[in-house]
């Protein structure tokens, strides 16, 4: 199953995915984990990507879809792949579509008060990507990834100034793709208000909307 993520920055998207694309064996493919991969082994895509990351803007399209393309054409992807936080605008909705059928589109909503505290609170391992809260989800050691011994970090993107521009920029340029998947009749909307303990509702609930 082909499948794409669609929810606000910091909904839980990242989260989910993990999950789901254990349960159903297929890859969970993040162009934010792409990016930051890129920044860290200092290539040329990721220099450009900085740019734009660190300020809450978007990767312009061209660069992201492209990255998209060679992605999707990798074995791992035959059976079906996950999409967290691709497409994000019109344009490479457009783009997709072109290259491959799209299943199903989840789409992940909490209220921004929820979303605010959750980017706010987000620290991730340096080495691993694996996902922390400093209130809700926090490492048996400080600073140090339960599963690598990692350095946990606060992304420069999860600073006040640059969340409140990826908030901003989602409204303007990610949510009109939820008309556009409702039109083709693919998207369901899911419920993640719920605190982490009940994350599994979710997974349910995602679950139910994926094999309906
Ligand atoms: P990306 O990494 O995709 O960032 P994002 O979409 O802004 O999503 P986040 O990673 O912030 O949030 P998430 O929904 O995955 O939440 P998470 O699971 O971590 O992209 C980063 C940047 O790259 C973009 O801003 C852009 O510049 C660029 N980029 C990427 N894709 C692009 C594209 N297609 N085009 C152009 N540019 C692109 O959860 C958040 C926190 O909440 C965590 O601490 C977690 O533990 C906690 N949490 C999760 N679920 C729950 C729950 N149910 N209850 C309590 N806490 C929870």
């Amino acid at each position: 199953m082909n499948i794409v993520l669609l929810g606000s920055p910091g909904v839980g998207k990242g989260t989910y995915a993990k999950k789901l694309s254990e349960i159903y064996k297929i890859p969970q493919i993040s162009t934010g984990d792409m990016f930051r991969e890129a920044i860290k082994n200092k290539t040329k895509i990721g220099l450009k990507a900085k740019e734009y990351i660190d300020k809450g803007g978007l990767v312009p399209d061209n660069v992201t879809i492209g990255i998209v393309e060679e992605r999707l054409k990798k074995d791992d992807c035959k059976n079906g792949f996950m999409l967290d936080g691709f497409p994000r605008t019109i344009a490479q909705a457009d783009a997709l579509s072109d290259i491959i059928n799209i299943d199903k589109v989840l789409d992940f909503t909490a209220s921004e008060e929820i979303i605010i505290d959750r980017l706010s609170g987000r620290r991730i391992c340096k080495s691993c990507g694996t996902i922390y809260h400093i209130r809700n989800i926090i490492p048996k050691v400080k600073g140090v990834c339960d599963k690598c011994g990692g350095k946990v970090y606060q992304r420069e993107d999860d600073k006040p100034e640059s969340v409140k521009k990826r908030l901003d920029v989602y409204k303007k340029q990610t949510e009109p793709l939820i008309e556009y998947y409702t039109k083709k009749g693919i998207l369901r909307s899911i419920n993640a208000d719920w605190p982490i303990e009940q994350v599994d509702n979710v997974i349910a609930d995602a679950r139910k909307a994926l094999e309906e």
